[in-house]
């Protein structure tokens, strides 16, 4: 329910960037100038994030650090059943060697679970660290070499699950023919051998890196390893560059107890793939309440944001607090998005195991602006187009209802999304809900077709006694130890004007 629209918006950002790119550096657009690289390179960046709903175990805070460049020497694996878009259910477990090598285990199952291995997919090859993506602040482009893809199918069913996507001979082997349990080469760089256009298999993740680190209040260390988002679109993952991320692996030395997918995962390999142990499914979803981001989220195409949702199952309506920011640690507020609506909840997901579908309807909207030129550019927008022209203030909220949304942030209403919710307890019992990934090309699941069929960061859920006092809470985050005075701040009125010279139009 995050809405497509500023994604929209942040593509004009991203063409904003890249000419940036141009004029700092005098070259070509994708060379990103060193220097600002370097000012970035000895700085770790560091915040304190309480969420709204105060926990008991995180009053003290949690420190988060992130290098850049990042490290990435070591074994980083799922803590949980993963859902990519399609569905597929997989966990990954990626090793990376201090001689740049490094060894992608991917396993691939048939139920949401992650309890009934189909297939494992092993790469091996080179990953280099480039520069710090103009695109995604925070995050280290990198660029990296197959050197062999293998793969290992684990039930006869399996294949004729992959009968569909492989070709049915490649390089002389007869898919039917392949014995569960043996490994088969997809992929050989040196010896010409390449059945992997058809698959749909590509390492493109590998494009876009981050490692963060949480210093527990107590000592401990947890260490993730966030990867790029893989595209919503089946036809464009093979070769779509990513701007986001995925769900972040942790790093099997380093991980959150107790983490039993954690230990499974470090031990399988390719023939022996991990069973995950079996959670018992909800009896159903229940959406009563309160609802927060775990952390500061980074989206496709440049926005960082932390979500806000509450839900009235007994009235069917639902408010959505979307704060945005300009940087990665969610420091620097741009605007905040209030917006509310009905919905009502659907059955089973027939497509997707585990899912449950949702119609929401966007029937009203409310903007502060926490940025001076952003501010004024939408005080200098076209009467009735977005709120009340030239009432526009830092810090005031607007309802931009009475003008159907805004269109110069590309809010329109009313407005309908098809949805999918799921609900899981984490490591510590809480109840998490995910919902639907956005597609990836920033429009907006406004008819069944585009219904997502994955999942964004789980939201977790207040506890009763927070809510009512939560009023008080303001989402606070602490600049630790920081070099994030050293990002350029967003020129948000530019893109402004630049998705208007583009004419996006995206729906809220
Ligand atoms: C980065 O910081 C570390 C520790 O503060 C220091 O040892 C190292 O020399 C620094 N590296 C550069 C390139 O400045
Ligand atoms: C997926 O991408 C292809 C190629 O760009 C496009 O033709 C198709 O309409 C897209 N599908 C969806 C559901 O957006
Ligand atoms: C918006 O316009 C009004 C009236 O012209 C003006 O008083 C106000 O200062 C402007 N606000 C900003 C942020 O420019």
């Amino acid at each position: 329910m995050s809405k497509g629209h500023f994604t929209c918006l942040l593509r004009g950002l991203w063409v904003l960037w890249l000419w940036q790119a141009d004029l700092v550096s005098g070259s070509k657009l994708w060379e990103v100038p060193i220097a600002l690289f370097g000012s970035f390179s000895n700085h770790t960046t560091s915040l304190e994030w309480e969420p709204q709903c105060q926990y008991p175990h995180l009053q003290d805070g949690i420190r988060i650090t992130a290098d850049i460049p990042p490290r990435l020497e070591g074994s980083w694996v799922s803590t949980r059943c993963e859902v990519r878009p399609g569905p597929e259910f997989l966990t990954r477990s990626y090793t990376f060697y201090p001689s740049h090598l490094f060894k992608a285990l991917q396993h691939y199952y048939t139920d949401s679970g992650c309890e009934e291995p189909a297939y494992s997919l092993v790469a091996r090859g080179k990953l280099r660290l480039r520069q710090a993506s103009w695109i995604t602040r925070g995050a280290t482009k990198t660029e990296h070499h197959l050197h062999k893809v293998g793969i290992v199918i684990h039930s006869p069913g399996a294949m004729h699950q992959l009968a569909a996507r492989l070709p049915s001979v490649c390089v002389g082997l007869t898919l039917g023919g392949m014995v569960p349990g043996r490994l088969y080469e997809l992929y050989n760089a040196r010896a010409g051998r390449d059945c992997l256009g058809a698959s749909g298999y590509s390492m493109m993740e590998l494009g876009l890196v981050r490692v963060e680190t949480q210093h527990q209040p107590h000592g401990g260390l947890v260490q993730e390893l966030f990867l790029g988002d893989v595209h919503t679109n089946w036809t464009q993952r093979t070769y779509y560059r990513p701007m986001g991320y995925q769900q972040p692996l942790q790093n099997a030395m380093h991980h959150i107890h107790p983490c039993p997918a954690c230990a499974l995962l470090f031990r399988a390999s390719e023939q022996r793939p991990p069973v995950l142990p079996h959670v018992p499914a909800a009896t159903s979803l229940s959406l009563d309440g309160r609802w927060v981001s775990q952390r500061c989220e980074a989206r496709p195409s440049v926005l960082f944001l932390t979500r806000d949702f509450t839900f009235r199952p007994d009235e069917h309506s639902w408010e959505g607090l979307y704060r945005h920011y300009s940087e990665p640690t969610c420091s620097q507020p741009t605007f905040t998005l209030r917006a509310s609506g009905h919905y009502a909840q659907g059955g089973p997901s027939a497509k997707v195991a585990g899912g449950t579908e949702f119609v929401f309807k966007v029937t009203r909207a409310r903007v502060t602006v926490l940025e001076g030129a952003t501010a004024r550019v939408l005080n200098e927008t076209r009467r009735g187009s977005c709120g009340k022209a030239g009432a526009w203030e830092v810090g005031v909220e607007q309802d931009v209802t009475p003008t159907d949304g805004c269109t110069v942030l590309g809010i329109k209403l009313p407005h309908k999304e098809y949805e999918l919710f799921k609900t899981e307890l984490d490591h510590r019992r809480r109840t998490l809900l995910f919902i639907g990934e956005r597609p990836t090309d920033g429009s907006s699941p406004d008819r069944p077709q585009k219904r997502p069929t994955s999942y964004q960061a789980a939201l977790v859920h207040c506890c009763e006694e927070d809510t009512p006092t939560s009023q008080r809470h303001t989402n606070q985050l602490k600049l630790a130890a920081s070099g994030t005075s050293n990002l350029p701040r967003l020129p948000f009125f530019v893109l402004v004007l630049v998705s208007l010279l583009w004419g996006w139009y995206c729906v809220f």
